[in-house]
């Protein structure tokens, strides 16, 4: 019986299920970025959507948010990424208290702690995923590092 229901399921069914099938299925990968996510919430405001610099708060800090997509084009070519790391941790930096840039390492280890609240955790695990995600991020903006 239900060898014959198949049967009847018109050909032309099947080309217009299929490209149905495989949207549903590629769907999901695109949302899950998850750096492309929160750049664009926490970083865009100073940086720009597009990571040059021009976001819409940029003219009001003392230092221009430098162009995110030319890193590894002033670095011969190579992705610098414990420099960019780094500068997104924030922590080496802290004293200095002139910086323009956010410390992400503090804000996301608070994060941790209320997301967390009395689970056993590891905050360095936390704020390493995060920071990660986002230079993985900042590393497939980068333009061509040939002239
Ligand atoms: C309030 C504005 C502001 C926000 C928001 C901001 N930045 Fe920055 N960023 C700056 C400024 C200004 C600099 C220039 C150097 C400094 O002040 O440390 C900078 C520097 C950097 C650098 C160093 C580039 C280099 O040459 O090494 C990286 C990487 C960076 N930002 C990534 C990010 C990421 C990722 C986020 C979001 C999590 C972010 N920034 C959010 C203003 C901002």
């Amino acid at each position: 019986m239900s060898f014959l229901t198949v049967h009847r399921v018109p050909y032309w069914a099947l080309l217009v299920a299929l490209p149905l099938v495989a949207s549903a299925q590629s769907a999901p990968a695109r949302k899950l970025d998850f750096g492309q996510q929160e750049f664009q919430s926490r970083c865009a405001s100073c940086h720009g959507r597009d990571g040059k610099g021009n976001g819409p708060i940029a003219d009001l800090l003392r230092q221009s948010p430098p162009d995110l997509t030319q890193l590894s084009k002033q670095n011969g070519g190579i992705f610098p990424i414990s420099r960019v790391y780094d500068s997104i941790v924030g922590d080496s930096v802290q004293a200095h208290g002139s910086r323009d840039m956010p410390v992400w390492g503090q804000l996301y280890r608070l994060r941790a702690g209320e997301h967390y609240v009395d689970t056993y955790y590891d905050p360095e695990a936390y704020v390493r995923v995060r920071v990660l995600a986002l230079v993985e991020y900042l590393s497939r903006l980068q333009v061509s590092a040939k002239p």
